[in-house]
């Protein structure tokens, strides 16, 4: 495939301070950006990044028809750049499409697009420890009219941001019983971006009583635990792993699966089942729940320090080995070209 390559003038990256980078908040040089028109998609092209020009009446902004990946880039220390899984978002990203009725992408397109707009800003993944070239690959309906059908023109962009740690503190998190992320049937499996805004209320009613993220319960008996807003979600009980089982109420993480295999890799019994509310609250009075932790791209391993339940507060305790740093350790060595890749996991920019 011929991507053209429009570069920038100038660069901003001597504007950068990587040693003290928040989450997503500056971004590189160029972003891919591929048009859905006529029934099919274009070949991609590489730009300078820049704002985009929509229509009042394109869709995304009033029937949301939007989607998106997340990824990072890492360097190792003799500046190898490396992705993790990522035919795993590329493929995700065309169920997501699936289920928001938008146009699912070519493989090649989002490889080699991706791969070629690494290369043009290679110099904007950060060499520190813990910092990454964080990936955003994303789709919306970029047609117009106020006719609630799908479009007839979509936009797929990738933009890249480099980024330190998502949570900045410790993370508490309030286990939900009232509002819902997703239902049966719905489309909680997708990364749709209406999945992101509709939790956006709840989590400001938590952050303002101290939780940083919520846990979502099952919508139809809020009874077990399901995911948190941006991230899956393990409890260990005595020696054991536990989370919940994939539905499609549910983002089947990447980080997910591959922490179960890491897991079992290392011995630490690990279960997939549904884990109630009751269960946790029990195990954290009986003093037997011993970690929680979150798990995710944006996220890596977070382990969370507490929770809140039908207003009591739990604390975690602090453990000396925890299955948390344990598990961070074998997934970041793998993504930073630290250590062997015996699951075939690491693929070479
Ligand atoms: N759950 C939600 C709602 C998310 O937004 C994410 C982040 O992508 C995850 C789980 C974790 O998925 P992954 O490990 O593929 O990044
Ligand atoms: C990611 O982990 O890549 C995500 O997409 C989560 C996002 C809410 C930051």
């Amino acid at each position: 495939m011929n991507i053209a390559v429009e570069k920038v003038t100038s660069s901003k990256i001597n504007e950068v301070d990587f040693d003290n980078l928040a989450f997503g908040s500056v971004f590189s040089d160029h972003m891919l950006e591929c048009t859905y028109k006529n029934g099919a998609w274009e070949t991609p092209k590489i730009v300078p990044y820049q704002p985009i020009t929509l229509d009042p009446s394109s869709k995304i902004f009033h029937y949301g028809q939007s989607i998106f990946e997340g990824m990072k880039a890492y360097k190792d220390k003799d500046g190898g750049v490396w992705l993790f899984r990522p035919l795993e978002n590329q493929k995700r990203l065309n169920i997501s499409a699936k289920r928001m009725a938008i146009p699912e992408l070519p493989e090649e397109y989002f490889m080699e697009g991706l791969t070629s707009l690494l290369q043009v800003d290679k110099n904007w993944i950060p060499e520190n420890d813990g910092s990454s070239l964080y990936i955003r690959p994303f789709m919306f309906a970029s047609g117009n009219g106020f006719h609630a059908s799908p479009a007839d023109e979509y936009k797929f962009i990738i933009a890249t941001a480099p980024s330190g740690a998502y949570f900045s503190g410790k993370v508490r998190v309030l286990i939900e019983e009232k509002y819902s992320r997703s239902a049966n049937g719905g489309v909680g499996f997708a990364k749709a971006g209406g999945n992101y805004a509709g939790q956006f209320y709840p989590t400001q009613l938590a952050k303002a009583k101290g939780y940083q993220q919520v846990i979502w319960t099952d919508d139809n008996t809020h009874e077990y635990i399901e995911e948190a807003g941006a991230m899956n979600i393990f409890v260990r009980i005595n020696d054991t792993l536990i989370t919940g089982p994939t539905s499609d109420r549910i983002l089947d993480g990447i980080t997910r699966k591959s922490i179960l295999d890491i897991a079992a890799d290392e011995g630490i019994k690990a279960e997939v089942r549904k884990i109630s509310v009751a269960e946790v609250v029990a195990a954290a009075k009986s003093g037997e729940l011993k970690e929680m932790f979150g798990a995710g791209t944006a996220a890596v391993v977070s382990p969370i320090s507490g929770f809140g339940h039908q207003g009591t507060d739990y604390d975690l305790p602090e453990l000396e080995n925890s299955y948390a740093m344990q598990l961070k350790k074998r997934i970041t060595d793998i993504q930073y070209n630290r250590a062997e890749d015996k699951f075939g996991w690491r693929y070479r920019v």
